[in-house]
C-alpha cells in the first residue's frame, strides 16, 4: 500500500491517502508537544515505539471485542487504518489521580480512584480542549446519545482490558485518552494507545513511564518509551 497525498499534519502523527478511498495510512513522527502545543520536542525514536505499541493494543482490542480502525501495520513508523468521521471529543479515563483531574479538583496524584472517571474534551485547540459533558454534546452536536452510549461503552471495556494487559507488564494504567470515529455508519475506536496518550507507572516503585517525562522535564525520556515497548512484548 503506497502513501498518497498528505491529507493532514497533527503534533504527533501525519495522515496520507492511498489508492483505497476507505483507507489511509498514520505516520508517527517523533515530535512532541504539549500544554496546547507551547511546549515542543523530539523524542528520538518515539515515532517507531509508539506504532508497534499502538498495533500491539489495537490488535489486542480487536480480539476482544473492540471494533477499531485498525488494519495493519506497514512500517516501522506507518500504520494502515480505516478512514475515520472524527468526533470531535476526546475520551480521558482515569483509575488513578494525576494531570488534569489533579489540577481541576484538587485531588492529589497517585491517589486510587473509588470508580473509573470518564471525561470529555472538546477537540478544539482554539477552546484549548474544555471539558465538556453530554448536554455540551448534544447541543453542539458532535455526536448522537446512541453513539455517545457506545462510545462509553467501549471506553469502559478499553479500560479493563488494557488494565489487565499492563498489569502484567508490571505497569499501573493511571489514565488515558481515546478517539472516536465512524467508518460506513460503524462506531470505531481511532488514533494512536501509546505512551503520548497514556499515563504508565511503574507497580513497584511508580516511576513515570510515559510523556510526563516530557511535560515535566524528567529525564530519561527515550528509555521510558523503550522500556515500556520492552515490557509489554516479554
Ligand atoms: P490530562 O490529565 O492532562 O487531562 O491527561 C489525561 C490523559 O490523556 C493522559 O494519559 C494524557 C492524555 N492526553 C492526550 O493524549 N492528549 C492530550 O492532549 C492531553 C491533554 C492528554
Ligand atoms: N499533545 C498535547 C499538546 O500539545 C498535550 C499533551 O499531550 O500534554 O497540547
Amino acid at each position: 500500500m503506497e502513501k498518497g497525498n498528505k491529507i493532514y499534519e497533527g503534533k504527533a502523527k501525519i495522515l496520507y491517502d492511498t489508492d483505497n478511498a476507505d483507507l489511509i495510512i498514520q505516520e508517527f513522527k517523533d515530535d512532541a508537544t504539549a500544554f496546547d502545543a507551547t511546549k515542543k520536542g523530539t523524542i528520538k525514536g518515539k515515532g517507531v515505539i509508539n506504532n508497534e505499541i499502538s498495533c500491539a493494543i489495537f490488535q489486542l482490542l480487536e480480539s476482544k471485542g473492540i471494533p477499531t480502525h485498525f488494519v495493519k501495520k506497514l512500517s516501522n513508523r506507518d500504520m494502515l487504518v480505516k478512514r475515520l468521521k472524527i468526533v470531535m471529543v476526546e475520551v480521558t479515563i482515569r483509575n488513578i489521580a494525576a494531570g488534569g483531574l489533579s489540577k481541576l479538583l484538587g485531588i492529589e496524584e497517585g491517589i486510587i480512584l473509588k470508580t473509573p472517571v470518564l471525561e470529555y474534551h472538546y477537540k478544539d485547540d482554539l477552546l484549548h480542549d474544555p471539558l465538556i459533558n453530554d448536554y455540551h454534546i448534544e447541543i453542539l452536536k458532535l455526536a448522537t446519545p446512541q453513539e455517545m452510549k457506545k462510545i462509553k461503552d467501549y471506553s469502559f471495556s478499553v479500560n479493563q482490558i488494557m488494565k489487565d494487559f499492563f498489569d502484567k507488564a508490571n505497569l499501573k494504567l493511571v489514565d488515558f485518552k481515546l478517539e472516536f470515529g465512524t467508518h460506513k455508519g460503524k462506531m470505531l475506536l481511532g488514533d494512536e494507545i501509546s505512551p503520548d496518550t497514556c499515563r504508565l507507572w511503574d507497580k513497584i516503585t511508580n516511576e513515570k513511564l510515559d510523556k510526563d517525562r516530557f511535560r515535566r522535564d524528567l529525564g530519561r525520556i527515550e528509555e521510558a518509551y523503550q522500556e515500556v515497548l520492552k515490557r509489554i512484548k516479554t
